[in-house]
């Protein structure tokens, strides 16, 4: 008797990767690539922090995907050029948008993800994974109200759904490193014990958001998820770099009421000269990482809670400060973010 054919659920599914030239999602696609899923990655023709990829840079560097180069943000490119009425088994979404300012993150982060759920879905889609972001869970910010619409929008869709809401990455952790290896302080907001997080790296990150296409516990789910290990204050950050580069730690200590004069400033400024709104809104980010924690929040108690915030994966931060501290920062760029 010949064995039985595999079931289509045993053979990796087609999946199609939004978002696939950022940070995490050119990690989500070598995952997917590697685990034997057939991929469609979609890109923009300049792509990458600043627009450094041209097209075949982003071939480069989406190797064993299918790319397909349109815009996200037009319905008719959505349709034709990029899902082109192809069934796919499942949409994961790494989208996001790359400045944080309030009509680029409704562009981005609901519009285009709507553009993409409702053209894949018109054509047979299953399943529909979304990298979001732990901090929606207290939401004060454009770019966060944008990604719950969505959510919620995927929630209602009917398809199979997960919502992936991480902790730190890694990335967001370094922008200090090379500062402080030249010798300059470590800059942190009061004294560096005001909010903690739980680090996850792109490629820990890569492999659960994977794993969500075959695991039916993350499926239907929203997922809070952190790194191995301890929760890290911005000062335990600061004491690791000096540890590692073996000097003593210094350490600039910046009042927070510092960022609400500017946020006012700005704010106020807004309503006279309207391309201050965006720059008001970086400065309300600014001010929104430094007063609060990227761990799950605990409504009842009012606090966040490190023990209920998920752990997944191996790589440290520690050992992630010591390569980039030997190696340099390369992948690691904030691009736009860089200004806080
Ligand atoms: N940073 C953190 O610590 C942190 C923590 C938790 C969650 N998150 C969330 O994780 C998500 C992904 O983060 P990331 O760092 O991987 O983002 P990223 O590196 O900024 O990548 C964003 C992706 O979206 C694409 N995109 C942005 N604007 C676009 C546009 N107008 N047209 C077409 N594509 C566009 C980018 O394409 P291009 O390459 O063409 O620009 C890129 O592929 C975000 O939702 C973020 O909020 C971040």
């Amino acid at each position: 008797m010949s064995p039985p054919s595999p079931s289509p659920a045993a053979s990796p599914g087609r999946v199609l990767v939004a978002g696939a030239t950022g940070y995490i999602g050119q990690h989500v696609v070598r995952e997917l690539v590697r685990r034997g899923h057939p991929v469609v990655a979609i890109a923009r023709p300049r792509a990458g922090v600043k627009g450094a990829m041209d097209e075949a840079a982003t071939r480069e560097a989406l190797a064993g995907a299918e790319v397909r180069f349109g815009d996200v943000t037009d319905p008719i490119s959505v349709r034709d050029a990029l899902v082109r009425g192809e069934r796919f088994d499942a949409v994961v979404s790494c989208l996001a948008s790359r400045t944080g300012g309030v009509q680029d993150a409704w562009r981005i982060e609901h519009r285009a993800n709507l553009e993409l759920l409702e053209a894949t879905r018109a054509a047979g889609l299953r399943q529909f994974v979304l990298l979001s972001a732990i901090c929606v869970q207290r939401p004060k910010l454009a770019f966060q109200h944008a990604k719950l619409a969505f959510e919620q929008a995927l929630v209602d869709s009917g398809v199979t759904w997960s919502i992936v809401r991480p902790t730190a990455f890694f990335k967001s952790l370094s922008g200090q490193v090379e500062a402080v290896k030249a010798g300059k302080r470590f800059v942190m907001f009061g004294d560096g014990e005001l909010t903690a997080c739980k680090p996850i790296s792109e490629a820990d990150l890569a492999r659960f958001i994977a794993e969500c296409l075959s695991d039916p516990k993350r499926q239907g789910a929203i997922l809070p998820i952190g790194g191995p290990g301890e929760p890290i204050t911005p000062r335990t950050q600061g004491e690791l770099l000096f540890e590692l580069l073996g000097r003593p730690p210094r350490f600039r200590r910046v009042p927070v009421g510092l960022m609400d004069a500017i946020i006012a400033v700005l704010g106020a400024g807004a309503h006279l000269v309207p391309s201050l709104a965006d720059k008001a809104e970086f400065a309300r980010i600014g001010r929104y990482y430094a007063t609060e924690s990227m761990l799950v929040w605990d409504e009842a108690a009012g606090r966040y809670d490190a023990s209920a915030t998920p752990a997944y994966g191996q790589d440290t931060l520690r050992d992630h400060y010591a390569r980039i501290l030997r190696e340099g920062l390369a992948g690691q760029e904030l691009g736009d973010h860089a200004m806080f």
